[in-house]
């Protein structure tokens, strides 16, 4: 089930505000959208939170998300060199983090480096602005303990697989140990994707039931293969027209429901109207009011 939400008017005024937290409760539900029968507005995703008004990827963004009555929120999740998951876009900290000042000596700085513990000591907000100075690298836990706590969805995505073998069962494990393998997160709350086919097959094989995506454009002719281990192909947004889409919707997934396309990454709403109109289901975007507003 997706769910879309408050006005964007009033979102706006919540994330640059001090306004309380907007709960799901206040929002409008929304079915999963079946064949033929998308609902009328794409469902929008906080690409790595709402990280046009906050760092990317920090609990901050999700709040942000929050605020702004968005549900889904995108990560990056990656692992730490003694095996802790954290959410962190790039496979280096220099854009996102203070490490270059506190461990000089460390280059190139690479997450799959350093300990958990070391990467509690950066600083993840100052890069974005100084009202986020000390803002921390969360670990997944922490993420999904926030995404909990607001009552948001989650659209997780492995970054570079190739990196971290194994990455797929040590997700799965802290999922199951945080509750978001239940059947409600399942069946509602949560997606896992990545750039990966073949880490999108782990986690299919691993976990059948688990909703998954494949980031990318796979030819048209591809695109049944795809369809046995994946429910959504999610290709930017410069890569598709119409005719992909329909393409893409025309098959059925490992869970016998039509494929979907959620696309990224949207941040203005010329180009939301845009895919809009191609008929995606869903709008991955680092601005979810702008979208919201173009697209609702
Ligand atoms: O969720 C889609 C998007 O996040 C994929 O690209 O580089 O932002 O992780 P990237
Ligand atoms: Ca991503």
């Amino acid at each position: 089930m997706f769910v879309r939400t408050a006005t964007a008017s009033t979102a706006a005024a919540a994330v640059f505000g001090a306004g309380a937290l907007l709960l799901p409760g206040s929002q409008t539900q929304a079915t999963a959208p079946q064949a033929a029968d998308r609902q009328a507005a794409p469902v929008v995703v906080a690409h790595r939170g709402a990280s046009g008004y906050a760092p990317e990827n920090t609990l901050a963004a999700v709040d942000a998300a929050a605020r702004l009555g968005v549900d889904w929120v995108e990560n990056d999740v990656q692992r730490t060199r003694d095996g802790v998951l954290v959410v962190l876009h790039d496979t280096g900290l220099k854009r996102t983090t203070n490490v270059e000042e506190v461990f000089p000596d460390r280059a190139p700085w690479a997450v799959k480096d350093f300990t958990a513990a070391e990467l509690a000591r950066l600083d993840a907000g100052s890069w974005f602005g100084e009202r986020f100075a000390g803002t921390r690298v969360p670990t997944l836990a922490q993420f999904l303990h926030r995404l909990e706590r607001n009552r948001q969805k989650l659209l997780l995505e492995i970054k570079s697989p190739q990196t971290y073998p194994g990455i797929e069962r040590d997700i799965l494990r802290v999922l199951r140990q945080a509750g978001w393998l239940d059947r409600s997160h399942v069946r509602d709350r949560l997606v896992i994707q990545s750039f990966g086919a073949d880490s999108v097959k782990k986690v299919h094989t691993l976990r059948p039931d688990v909703t998954t995506g494949f980031l990318g454009t796979p030819p048209v002719a591809d695109l049944p293969a795809y369809a046995a281990f994946t429910d959504q192909i999610n290709p930017s947004y410069t890569t598709i027209g119409a005719d992909y889409v329909a393409a893409v919707q025309r098959l059925k997934g490992p869970h016998g429901k039509r494929l979907q396309v959620h696309t990224w990454t949207v941040n203005d709403a010329a180009n939301a109207a845009k895919v809009n109109a191609f008929g995606v289901d869903g709008i991955i975007t680092n601005y979810p009011d702008v979208v919201r507003d173009a697209t609702g």
